[in-house]
């Protein structure tokens, strides 16, 4: 089934809702939708390529196209964790549905509207954003939409394959709609910690989280059930892509990185068998540096980090990894088989937590994070442009890379020297927009060397 049909009674098709209250506004996605007004802000859960809503958001994107074909105008301001599922992002921009797209895209249709001016885009620090929408920088929020795995008998729900900013969103939007996806594996409750003791200043505690396992909250997110106007079940999976072998140039790149871990030991800087708790982009180059570290010396290994990915099931699995804290499982299909089949043993290793606190400040300072991140391109002086290309062009925004790298203990950013098949460099004598400064940058490396930028004056 794919909840996109009215169910005419009450029923529900999978056995995951064991609350009458919510059992009882069980709709089709169209049905769902109709919540969904012209000019609203809409916030949605997901984060990667995990736990997108996969049957409202198509219907969200029909009911759009139809209503422009009849001649009204129909566009939403569109709240994320991160990036969502890339057909997700795709089908409302291809109708130019948003209006106001926040804190991060990685896709190309919606990349082409941003730069064409057709949406508004605000690239926001990805731990900025549940503070900032609670303190109203961004209006009103109409309507959450947010993919759960099951809603338990006290009317909890229980998280999904990620869970960004599904708690602030919960907590603040006027209506809620909920998508119960049955094919999320029962077998993953429990790997969720969500922590309800953040507040707004003047009333913040410290966050006594100080390992990267430790737990500090409960296992499934709160609704207030009124709020919920409307249940919708799906069974559709995740959509992560294969990751391609690392290249020539992602595994030089590597190298340098794993020189550079033995260096720092031997200076008696990072601790010689488990290093400190590793943060790492996605993509190519992140995970030669993992797939490199699986091949080396060091074992029990930690990762405080966004989004766990195939490669690190393996660390994992190998004891390369002891524990991997995110805000996402980005799992391909064997991925999921994997954690599924071995789940009991995961379940120890996993953490999957809210984006304020997978990136937060206070938390990546304390741990002593090694930040790696991706650029587009670096200045001699050590000025990183993560998001605009040549200046103008947004590429993706800034994300979770400026949480890490201004607070962590170690800031590294990695990349090819060259990019479009040689004709552009990646390192410029100034670079035409900075992300991050030379003072939140210690380390760049490309496949040429490593350039160590600490303690040398401009
Ligand atoms: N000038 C122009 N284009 C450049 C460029 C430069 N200096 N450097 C890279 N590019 C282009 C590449 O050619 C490629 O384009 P293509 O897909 O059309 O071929 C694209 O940018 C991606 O580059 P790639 O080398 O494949 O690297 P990547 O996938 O590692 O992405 C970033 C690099 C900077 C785009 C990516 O790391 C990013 O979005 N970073 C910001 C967010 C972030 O750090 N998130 C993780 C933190 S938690």
């Amino acid at each position: 089934m794919n909840g996109h049909h009215l169910l005419s009674d009450v029923t529900s098709e999978s056995n995951r809702i064991h609350h009458s209250a919510f059992r009882n506004k069980i709709v089709s996605a169209e049905e769902a939708v109709r919540y969904i007004h012209p000019g609203d802000t809409v916030a949605i859960s997901g984060f990667g390529s995990a736990g997108t809503p996969k049957a409202v958001t198509p219907a969200l994107a029909e009911r759009i196209r139809h209503a422009r074909a009849g001649g009204t105008d129909f566009t939403i301001n569109l709240l994320t964790g991160a990036s969502v599922a890339a057909e997700t992002e795709r089908m409302l921009a291809e109708v130019d549905g948003i209006s106001l797209r926040m804190p991060y895209q990685s896709e190309a249709t919606a990349r082409r509207s941003i730069n064409s001016g057709g949406m508004d885009y605000l690239d926001i620090h990805l731990s900025h954003v549940a503070q900032q929408v609670w303190e109203g920088y961004y209006g009103h929020i109409d309507v959450a939409v947010i993919e759960v795995s099951g809603i338990t008998e006290s009317g909890e729900l229980i998280p999904s394959t990620s869970i960004g900013n599904n708690k602030t969103w919960l907590d603040v939007a006027e209506k809620v709609v909920l998508e119960v996806n049955s094919w999320v594996p029962d077998a993953m409750n429990g790997i969720h910690d969500v922590y309800y003791g953040t507040a707004l200043p003047p009333n913040r505690k410290p966050i006594m989280l100080t390992g990267v396992e430790d737990r500090i909250g409960q296992p499934t997110l709160r609704v207030d059930p009124a709020k919920v106007v409307a249940v919708v079940e799906t069974n559709l999976r995740d959509s992560a892509m294969p990751l391609t072998p690392p290249d020539a140039v992602s595994k030089t790149i590597a190298g340098h990185v794993l020189e550079f871990f033995e260096f720092e030991v031997s200076k008696g800087r990072l601790p010689a068998d488990s290093l400190l708790p590793l943060q790492s982009g996605v993509g190519n180059v992140a995970n030669a540096v993992l797939q490199g570290l699986d091949a080396g010396p060091h074992k029990g290994l930690t990762c405080y980090s966004e989004v766990i990915q195939d490669g690190m099931l393996h660390l994992i699995k190998h004891g390369t990894v002891k524990y991997a804290s995110a805000t996402s499982l980005a799992l391909t299909a064997e991925g999921v088989d994997e954690l599924v089949a071995n789940i009991d043993f995961y379940r120890e290793h996993i953490v999957l937590r809210p984006q304020e606190i997978s990136n937060h400040p206070e938390i990546v300072r304390r741990l002593g994070i090694i930040a790696m991140n991706g650029m587009l391109e670096a200045d001699i002086y050590g000025n990183v442009n993560s998001t605009h290309v040549m200046g103008t062009k947004m590429m993706n925004g800034i994300g979770g890379s400026g949480d890490f790298a201004r607070n962590g203990y170690l800031s590294m950013f990695l990349s090819p020297s060259t990019a479009k098949g040689g004709s552009i460099s990646a390192i410029v004598p100034m670079v035409p927009h900075v992300d991050h400064t030379e003072h939140d940058t210690q380390v760049i490396v490309t496949e040429q060397g490593l350039a160590d930028l600490r303690g040398l004056s401009p």
